[in-house]
């Protein structure tokens, strides 16, 4: 398969009513709920999410796979393809720090050229005003026949499982999750995954931004149980804070190897699912992406994407 860079569909535009706000306590003044009150699009006048530019780099990342898996596996796949996000935004953002409006994951994905290749896709989000939203994007596109955005909380996997159990069960399936926190309990993915059968996952973890400030006073401080128990429940595994490696890296404040021995022990989970073919790429220092597959064909298909970064530069495959 040849690798060339793909143009992903951002729509870039200047919002001018972008406030360019520089921190948490300004965009307070201006938050409704999940979206800015003050800047509505420029290109459909619905509302919009405020982010941090590095969110770009994300979207890049997941529409750079989606097209290569949509376009590798729509012939070879009788069952069809489905693409489900949970925690989808709606739809477009703008990036506070140069007051440009983008499309989101969701409408990156609505709009490539390669969605075509999809049978259904569903978005689901906490936030009802989110999912209106959304829902008005996408019947402005002509998509409301495939794709739909719904209402759902990553919390309520029985929630969840009875809207995933309407789509064709012999389909593949690329699912993505994008929370904010380290708090999607593992037992939602488990039950995606055994529902689906047949599912890729990428999954947005947050290491950098909640667990960073978190993961020492989890470990080290009683105090702490209720977060200790979200990242527990979020990890699959909980003994996690006890282990002597996890003991001793909180004790000597050694963070690199506290966040390195959550990611390795994140994805011993996934691999205890029969994920074994997994990769991780770094949002700056804010995130990871985590790539989950059964098959060594969806992680070729995820370092093809890699192979160039969000901003231009070809990466090398190591391999690793
Ligand atoms: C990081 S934003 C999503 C951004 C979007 N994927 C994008 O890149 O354009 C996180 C979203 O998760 C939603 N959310 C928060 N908690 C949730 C939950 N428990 N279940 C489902 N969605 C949730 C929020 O309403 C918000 O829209």
């Amino acid at each position: 398969m040849r690798t060339s860079k793909q143009q992903i569909t951002l729509d870039p535009i200047p919002n001018g009513a972008c406030k360019l706000c520089k921190n948490k306590a300004e965009r307070r003044q201006f938050e409704d709920g999940a979206f800015c009150a003050e800047a509505p699009s420029v290109v459909d006048e619905l509302p919009v999410r405020c982010v941090g530019e590095w969110a770009y780099d994300k979207i890049y990342r997941l529409v750079q796979y989606f097209g290569i898996f949509a376009q590798g596996m729509h012939k070879r796949w009788k069952g069809g393809i489905n693409y489900v996000e949970i925690c989808s935004g709606p739809g477009r953002c703008i990036l506070r720090e140069r007051g440009e409006e983008i499309n989101g994951t969701a409408m990156a994905i609505l709009q490539d050229k390669r969605f075509k290749y999809i049978d259904r896709a569903l978005f689901i989000d906490r936030d009802q005003m989110v999912v209106g939203t959304l829902n008005k994007r996408i019947e402005n596109l002509g998509l409301s026949h495939k794709a739909r955005a719904l209402a759902g909380d990553y919390t309520d996997k029985d929630g969840l499982l009875a809207e995933l159990k309407k789509l064709n069960t012999n389909a593949l399936n690329l699912v993505f999750i994008d929370p904010t926190e380290c708090n999607v309990p593992f037992e939602t993915i488990r039950a995606i995954a055994t529902h689906l059968k047949n599912v890729d996952f990428i999954i947005n973890v947050t290491l950098g931004t909640d667990a960073n400030r978190n993961l020492t006073p989890s470990a080290l401080n009683s105090s702490f149980e209720k977060v200790r128990r979200k990242y527990e429940l979020f990890l699959g595994n909980v003994g996690f804070f006890e282990k002597p490696e996890v003991q001793k890296a909180a004790k000597q404040r050694d963070y690199s190897t506290l966040r390195k021995l959550f990611a390795e022990t994140y994805k011993a989970e996934f691999e205890k699912l029969g994920y074994s073919h997994t990769d991780t790429r770094s949002i700056r220092h804010y995130y990871y992406l985590l790539f989950a597959s059964k098959h060594s064909k969806g992680l070729e298909f995820w370092r093809k994407a890699c192979t160039y970064s969000p901003h231009g530069q070809k990466q090398l495959d190591l391999g690793m």
